[in-house]
C-alpha cells in the first residue's frame, strides 16, 4: 500500500476553502434527538429548542435523518413523499422555521436524501404496481419470472432473502435491496431523474445547504442484472454496484445542486469500504462533494490499523484533489465507544483523533456525551437491522424523565443521569467539555481545519502527526493502549487540549497516559 509517510505531507486544502471543507458536521437522529410535541419521538421543534446548545458546542453543520412522510419500516428511509415532513416530526411551516433558527445562528443544514429506493407506499409506487400498463410501471425495477425463481441471486439487506418480491396481482418480480417495503428506483428512466432532482431543487429552494445522500452508489444498475460472485452474495461489499453509469447520474445530480448558490453540497453514502473504490465518486469536481469514508470506522483501536487507514485514505483522495470525511459513529453501527470496549479514555482518546485528522469530520449526536448502546430488550426492538441500540434517546438532563416529556420510544443508553447534557455541561472535566474544547481548537487553527498532514514518527500503540499551514502548527499525538507511552519530539510543546484535560496550558511533559490524546501547539522559536 501507498500513502503519504513521515515527511511526506499531504497538502492544504488551497484558498479560501468551501464551508463543508472547514466544518464539523453533527448528525442528528429527529427520533432520538428531542421531543417537543410529548409523543415519545423526537421531533423538529425538539430540535429547534437545543439548538443554543449545539451552537455553544461549536459544530458548523447538522445533518438531520430522513423526515420525510414514511410508514417507518426502516425509520423514515422508506419515504412515502419527498416534499412533506412526517406529522410525527412537525410540518413544512415547523421545518422552514428550523432552517431559519440554524442559519441565524451561523450553522448549515443538509437533510438526508434517499435516491435508490422510496416506500411500497409512495404513490410512485402504487401507481407502478397497479398494472404492466401503468405510465410509471418503468420507474422501479420489474422482471419476468416464475413465482418460484427470483431473477437473480441477489439478497435484500435485513431480510436475508432475495432481493426481489413477487407481485401476484400483475405477475411480475420487484428489486428491492433493502426490505420488501423498500422497492428501487430505475434511475435509468428519465422520468424518474427528472422527479428525484426536482426532489432536490424543492429543498435546495427553501435553503438547505445540502445533502447526505443515502447508498447513492447503488442508483446505477446494469439492465441485465447479473448475478453477483457467489463469494460476495449477502456481504455488504458487493463491486458490481459499482458502475460507470453510477458517475453519469451523479454528474447530472451535482448539475442540479450547482443551479443554486451558495456551495450547495453533497455527501455520498458510496458503501465500498474501499477509499480508492470511493474516490472517483468525487468525479473531476463534478460528482460529489464528499463520501463517507468508513474504512477507520469498522476497524479496531489500533495504532497500525489507524496509521495505514489513514494513508490509505490520503493517497486515494488525494490522487483524485478528493477532500477526505471522518466517521466514528452513525445510526447504522454501533457507537465508538461501545465498540471500543465501553472504555470513556478511549472514546475521548478517540475524539481527538477525529477531530485533527485532515478532512470533514461527521459526529453523531450523542457521542459528545460519550454515550454508549443502549440494551435494547427483544420485545422493544424497532427495527429489523438490529440497529436499535445507537439510535437510543439522547439524555438532556439527569432526572428520570431525562428531558423527554414522556417515555420515549427506545430506553435510554446506559448511564443517562450521569452522561446527561446538562450533567456534563456544569462539569469542566466531562466528555462533552472536552468535545467543546476540541472544536474550539479546530475552529482557531488553519492547521487543524485545512492544514498538511505529516505522520510524526512514534512508539509502537502511538500515533502521531504534524498538521501544518501558513503561520500555524499542530502536533497531535494519540496512544492506544492502556498503558503510558513516551514520545520523543524535537521540539518544546505546550498542551492546547488533552483528552484527559491533563496539563492543558502547560509545557507537555513527553508522556502520553494509557488511552490518552492530545494536542500540542509548538513553542514559537
Ligand atoms: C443507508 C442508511 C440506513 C438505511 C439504508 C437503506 O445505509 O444509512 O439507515 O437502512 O441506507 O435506506
Amino acid at each position: 500500500m501507498t500513502g503519504p509517510r513521515p515527511g511526506e505531507p499531504v497538502p492544504a486544502a488551497p484558498g479560501t476553502p468551501p464551508w463543508w471543507r472547514t466544518a464539523v458536521v453533527y448528525q442528528l437522529y429527529p427520533r432520538s434527538f428531542a421531543d417537543a410535541s410529548g409523543d415519545g419521538i423526537g421531533d423538529l421543534e425538539g430540535i429547534r429548542a437545543h439548538l443554543d446548545h449545539l451552537s455553544w458546542l461549536g459544530v458548523d453543520a447538522l445533518w438531520l435523518s430522513p423526515i420525510y412522510p414514511s410508514p417507518m419500516a426502516d425509520a423514515g428511509y422508506d419515504v412515502s413523499d419527498h416534499r412533506d415532513v412526517d406529522p410525527v416530526f412537525g410540518d413544512l411551516e415547523t421545518f422552514d422555521r428550523l432552517v431559519a433558527e440554524v442559519h441565524a445562528r451561523g450553522m448549515r443544514l443538509m437533510l438526508d436524501w434517499v435516491p435508490n429506493h422510496t416506500s411500497d407506499q409512495h404513490p410512485w409506487f402504487l401507481d407502478s404496481r397497479s398494472s404492466r400498463d401503468s405510465p410509471r410501471r418503468s420507474w422501479y425495477l420489474w422482471r419476468d419470472g416464475t413465482p418460484d425463481a427470483p431473477p437473480n441471486n441477489w439478497l435484500a439487506q435485513f431480510t436475508g432473502g432475495p432481493a426481489w418480491t413477487w407481485d401476484e396481482r400483475t405477475g411480475q418480480w420487484y428489486l428491492h435491496l433493502f426490505l420488501p417495503e423498500q422497492p428501487d428506483l430505475d434511475w435509468s428512466e428519465p422520468a424518474v431523474r427528472e422527479a428525484m432532482h426536482e426532489v432536490l431543487r424543492f429543498w435546495l429552494r427553501r435553503g438547505v445547504d445540502g445533502f447526505r445522500a443515502d447508498v447513492v452508489h447503488l442508483i446505477g444498475k446494469d439492465p441485465a442484472l447479473p448475478d453477483h460472485p457467489p463469494e460476495l452474495v449477502g456481504t455488504n461489499i458487493v463491486h458490481s454496484h459499482d458502475l460507470p453509469v453510477t458517475h453519469e447520474l451523479l454528474r447530472g445530480i451535482r448539475a442540479v445542486l450547482d443551479e443554486f448558490p451558495g456551495d450547495r453540497a453533497m455527501v455520498g453514502e458510496v458503501n465500498l469500504r474501499s477509499p480508492a473504490l470511493v474516490a472517483p465518486y468525487h468525479g473531476a469536481g463534478d460528482e460529489l462533494h464528499l463520501a463517507f469514508n468508513f474504512l477507520p470506522m469498522l476497524g479496531p483501536w489500533d495504532a497500525d490499523f489507524w496509521r495505514s487507514a489513514i494513508s490509505e485514505t490520503l493517497a486515494a483522495l488525494t490522487a483524485v484533489g478528493a477532500w477526505p470525511t471522518w466517521v466514528l459513529s452513525n445510526h447504522d453501527n454501533p457507537r465508538h465507544r461501545t465498540r471500543y470496549g465501553g472504555s470513556e479514555q478511549r472514546a475521548r482518546a478517540a475524539a481527538v483523533l477525529l477531530l485533527t485528522l485532515p478532512g470533514t469530520p461527521f459526529l453523531y449526536a450523542g457521542e459528545e456525551l460519550g454515550l454508549e448502546d443502549a440494551a435494547v430488550a427483544p420485545e422493544q426492538q424497532v427495527d429489523p437491522g438490529g440497529r436499535d441500540g445507537c439510535r437510543a434517546p439522547v439524555p438532556w438532563t439527569p432526572d428520570p424523565g431525562h428531558g423527554w416529556p414522556t417515555e420515549p420510544w427506545l430506553p435510554f443508553p446506559p448511564a443517562a443521569a450521569a452522561r446527561s447534557a446538562a450533567a456534563q455541561r456544569a462539569d469542566p472535566t466531562s466528555v462533552l467539555a472536552l468535545y467543546r474544547r476540541l472544536l474550539a481548537a479546530r475552529r482557531r487553527s488553519p492547521a487543524l481545519h485545512r492544514g498538511s498532514w505529516t505522520a510524526v514518527p512514534a512508539p509502537d500503540g502511538v500515533l502521531a502527526y504534524e498538521r501544518r499551514a501558513e503561520g500555524d502548527r499542530r502536533v497531535v499525538a494519540v496512544n492506544f493502549r492502556d498503558a503510558p507511552a513516551d514520545l520523543l519530539l524535537t521540539e518544546s510543546t505546550t498542551v492546547e487540549v488533552a483528552s484527559t484535560g491533563r496539563g492543558e496550558g502547560t509545557a507537555w511533559s513527553g508522556t502520553l497516559q494509557g488511552s490518552e490524546g492530545v494536542v500540542l501547539i509548538p513553542t514559537p522559536t
